[in-house]
């Protein structure tokens, strides 16, 4: 079977009703970026961090998967499909993706301030974290998510998936975030690229072969057109 690798962000789960991240009404506009998502916001406010994160869960939960997420796992019929995904809801894997990727943490999973290793998934009934709220180790519990400046620990399995693609598609990112969109350079020479968004995306690398200008759920349908698989 072929391989598909598809990287996704923050437009694939719009139609679900999660805002994106930049534009005018996103999620950046409304909170500073070094407030909520650096380390640096963490040591200042805490308590705000996980106030921010205790909002998302609450709205993440409230959602379902689109035909965006739908249209990716029904392409497993025909392709080994991989997903790497910038995004924190776990839209993919409700939807029922077998191979996901997370590349910037999941929403529902928390951890240690102090060991990223003593991590777990909160339950949907009780996903509130608070300040006092400690992992096994004693640290404070923090949300499992990749932070700007942070390192990013699954990104050297996202160069693997992505160097054995024969078919890359991109649906719902702006690009501007790296080294996610960094991931594009490893590409194969002579590889198909899709890129899937309503709005312009700038190309850093020169990579994308086809522009799908819709919105997820209209785009992975003219994706599988355009693959001629019906
Ligand atoms: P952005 O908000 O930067 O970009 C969202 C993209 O989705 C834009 O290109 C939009 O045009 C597009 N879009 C909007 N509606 C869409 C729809 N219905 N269907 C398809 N596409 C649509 O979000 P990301 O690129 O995901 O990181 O942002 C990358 C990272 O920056 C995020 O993972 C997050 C953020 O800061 C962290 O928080 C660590």
């Amino acid at each position: 079977m072929k391989k598909l690798v598809v990287l996704t962000g923050a437009g694939i789960s719009a139609e679900s009703g999660l805002a994106v991240f930049r534009g005018s009404n996103g999620l950046w506009g409304k909170y500073r970026v070094d407030d909520v998502a650096t380390i640096e916001g963490w040591y200042r406010n805490p308590e705000l961090v996980l106030q921010f994160y205790n909002e998302r869960r609450s709205e993440a939960l409230k959602t379902e998967p689109n035909y965006g997420h739908i249209g990716l796992v029904q392409l497993e019929k025909y392709f080994d499909v991989k997903v790497i995904t910038q995004n924190v809801d776990e839209l993919h894997e409700r939807a029922g993706s077998k191979n996901v990727l997370h590349l910037h943490g999941r929403l529902m999973w928390v951890r240690s301030e102090k060991n990223e290793s003593l991590r777990f998934k909160l339950p949907e009934d009780d996903c509130e974290i608070h300040i006092g709220d400690k992992a096994s180790d004693g640290a404070q519990l923090r949300p499992d998510i990749v932070w700007f400046g942070e390192a990013v620990p699954m990104f050297e399995s996202a160069i693997e998936w992505v160097e054995e693609a024969d078919i890359f598609v991109i649906i719902g990112t702006s690009l501007n975030v790296y080294p996610a969109a960094g991931l594009l350079q490893y590409v194969k020479r002579g590889v198909p690229v899709y890129l899937i968004d309503p709005n312009p995306v700038n190309d850093p690398y020169g990579k994308v072969t086809t522009y799908i200008n819709m919105v997820a759920s209209e785009g992975v349908k003219q994706l599988i057109d355009e693959l001629k698989l019906r």
